[in-house]
């Protein structure tokens, strides 16, 4: 998943510090039942979708058996709706006991065994956004402590029915609580969606001492509207979330809706490729059990993967917004390498673009290219225009090697990348992970 080289950090990124529990120093990526399957508790009538422990396990087997997790793919997290609506005689939260006959604890374990994590959610106010019992100040502790006693992996605050105030106070000491259980539990904030997701009232310093990951803005539907909407959000205010994010801690732009009802798979192509360029954090919301394999093999892309996990752990940008309306988005990877994505916003035919890497500022020299969804590979020269054919709302994305000195032999025709022929030069090889 890594690139096995030395790795460059710039000063930048070296002043700001992660939450100290260790854990998701790359993106984390899993599933997460929100977005499919929402607030679904009629397992009379929809026994296999409604949220309850069944759901999870068959999520896990899919995940453990058909090759998600040893591409990193291993939270499995329920969201709201998950609890009894009344705490026990101890004032703890429990599981509805219909849905959850075996508990909260057992499932965990059933994940463990498989290598996988479990993740749950809970809320900062009075109730859950479903109005199942919350978690207010006065019930942070307990609820931090019975989650570390169920084993739990990872806990997502949710932020409805609580003011500012109260989250201000809420947010840091769940933080504090789940550290005191001795459980590595990784932390993820509701808290900037909830206050428009931008400094003044968003601290970014803070979350990052805080949480592993936040949720900025709203979330996600099952629509190419809805994608769009979160593309252009981070884009306009990427000034402000790019230094936010960093081994340890992220902006989560929210859950994959690939191999849903939404999305077409040039579109599909485009969310795995634009969360990969954010250092987004890859939770699916979908039915692994029924997946089309065109879906799968978009979700299962290791190339795609692997930028979205660079170590490095710097979130990429929108660098160029052309009149064409093609838009060029570039994360800078470690060992000098780089990920570009070419975007097309139009929606008439597929667009041929034309520009050259030295006109998007890349450094004198000649780099090889791997097109991430073509797996076709190919050299170019800083100075060598080439075109690329970009699918309406689609996107063509590139892994680009650290560049080599000059004079290489150039394989491109014409100045045109597509269908061009493989390269044998090992000068600047693409790490074999890809291969
Ligand atoms: C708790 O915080 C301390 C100091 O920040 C850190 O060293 C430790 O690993 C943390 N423990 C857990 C379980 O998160
Ligand atoms: C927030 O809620 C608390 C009650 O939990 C209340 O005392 C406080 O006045 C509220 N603050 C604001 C700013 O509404
Ligand atoms: C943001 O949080 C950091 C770390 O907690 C703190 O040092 C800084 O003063 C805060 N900034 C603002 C503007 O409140
Ligand atoms: C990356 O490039 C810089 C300057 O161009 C160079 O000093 C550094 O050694 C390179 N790092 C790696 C890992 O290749
Ligand atoms: C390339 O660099 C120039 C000069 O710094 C800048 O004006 C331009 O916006 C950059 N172009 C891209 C695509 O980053």
């Amino acid at each position: 998943m890594h690139f096995p080289v030395v790795v460059f950090v710039p000063a930048l990124f070296v002043a700001t510090f992660a939450l100290d529990n260790g854990l998701m120093r790359t993106p984390p990526m899993g599933w997460l039942a929100w977005e499919r399957y929402r607030c679904d508790i009629d397992c009379e009538h929809d026994p296999k979708n409604c949220i309850s422990e069944n759901l999870f396990i068959d999520m896990a087997d899919r995940l453990a058996e058909d090759g998600w997790r040893e591409l990193g793919y291993d939270y499995v997290n329920i969201d709201d709706c998950w609890s009894s609506k009344e705490r026990d005689k101890q004032g703890r939260l429990q599981p509805d006991p219909k849905r959850f006959p075996g508990g909260i604890k057992k499932l965990a374990r059933y994940l463990h065994d498989r290598g996988l994590k479990l993740g749950i959610y809970g809320d900062m106010g009075t109730l859950t956004c479903g109005g199942y019992p919350g978690t207010p100040l006065d019930k942070i502790e307990i609820d931090a402590q019975t989650f570390a006693e169920w084993e739990v992996d990872m806990f997502k605050y949710d932020g409805c029915y609580s003011n500012a105030t109260e989250q201000e106070r809420g947010y840091p000491l769940m933080s504090k609580a789940l550290n005191a259980t001795g459980r590595p539990i990784a932390y993820s904030c509701s808290w900037p969606a909830y206050q428009g997701g931008l400094p003044p009232k968003v601290n970014y310093t803070q979350l990052g001492q805080i949480c592993n990951l936040w949720r900025n803005y709203g979330d996600i539907q099952d629509s190419w509207d809805s994608v769009l909407n979160i593309i252009d959000w981070f884009s306009e205010n990427q000034d402000v979330l790019i230094p936010a994010a960093g081994p340890g801690r992220w902006n989560d732009p929210d859950m994959l809706i690939i191999g849903d009802f939404g999305l077409s798979m040039e579109q599909s192509r485009s969310q795995m490729a634009l969360w990969a360029i954010m250092a987004a954090p890859l939770f699916m919301s979908n039915d692994l059990r029924t997946i089309s394999s065109k879906a799968r093999s978009i979700l299962q892309n290791k190339m795609a993967i692997s930028i979205n996990q660079d170590p490095l752990g710097i979130q990429g940008k929108l660098i160029l917004k052309e009149k064409s309306n093609i838009e060029v988005f570039l994360r800078p990877l470690s060992n000098n390498a780089s990920a570009l994505v070419f975007f097309s916003r139009r929606t008439d035919m597929p667009y041929r673009y034309k520009t050259s890497l030295a006109k998007l500022n890349y450094t004198t020299g000649s780099y090889k290219v791997f097109n991430v969804f073509t797996e076709e590979t190919m050299t170019l020269k800083d100075s060598a225009e080439f075109v690329v054919s970009v699918n309406p709302s689609g996107v063509v994305m590139w892994y680009v090697s650290p560049p080599a000195k000059l004079n290489l032999h150039q394989f491109y025709n014409g100045g045109k990348l597509l269908g061009s022929a493989y390269d044998d030069d090992d000068e600047n090889a693409i790490p074999r992970v890809f291969l």
